[in-house]
């Protein structure tokens, strides 16, 4: 997708409060956090036009999978005609509907969810909602990756981890414009 045509859609739809696709630089430091060696499972929270998703489909296994979850409805048009890999599964949904859409495949538990889905903009419930959604289908083994404005506070997104994951780490991440706070955290 063009910038043009992605600026449109900023412009047009709060919830992508990005006015450009994260950096290569970010989305490798967000996916080392990953072992991509073995077969995976990976839930992707608000792909947009696929910058996480191509680079992980360059990486993952044949056998593995990724069930990428958009709310925008351009953006899932744009991944179905675009990214032709039947790794990828994509849902025009939201991310509170994890749990009925992973079991739509048959599966239990996923290895990895990675969001970019914008935490602040959402209200009180629905945060504490997702948080405790994800963790519950995340297997034992697996992880949580979030990537959120530099600027944003603790209570939006942190505090939720920190009660339903057993540890919560977060960095700043200057190798993107606007700079990123970056979220790991372990079931
Ligand atoms: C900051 S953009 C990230 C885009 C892209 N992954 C990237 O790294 O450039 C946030 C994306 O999350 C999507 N989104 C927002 N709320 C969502 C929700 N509840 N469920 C699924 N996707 C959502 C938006 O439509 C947008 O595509």
């Amino acid at each position: 997708m063009s910038t043009i045509e992605y600026v449109k859609n900023f412009i047009k739809d709060p919830n992508i409060a990005s006015i450009t696709p994260t950096s290569q630089k970010g989305v490798r430091e967000v996916c080392r956090k990953m072992d991509l060696s073995k077969k995976v499972v990976i839930v992707e929270y608000g792909p947009a036009t696929g910058v996480f998703t191509n680079y992980l489909l360059k990486r993952i296994t044949p056998d593995s999978i990724i069930i990428a979850v958009e709310l925008n409805a351009n953006f899932v048009d744009y991944l179905k005609n675009n990214v032709k890999d039947p790794r990828l599964k994509v849902h025009h949904d939201s991310a509170e509907n994890i749990i009925d859409i992973v079991r739509s495949y048959g599966l239990e538990k996923v290895d990895y969810v990675l969001s970019g889905i914008p935490f602040s903009l959402l209200d009180e419930d629905t945060r504490e909602d997702i948080v405790k959604r994800t963790s519950h289908m995340i297997k034992k083994s697996g992880k949580f990756l979030l990537y959120q404005t530099f600027f944003q506070k603790d209570e939006h997104l942190k505090v939720h981890l920190e009660d339903y994951f057993s540890k919560a780490t977060d960095q700043y991440f200057l190798g993107n414009i606007p700079p990123l706070r970056l979220y790991e955290a372990l079931k």
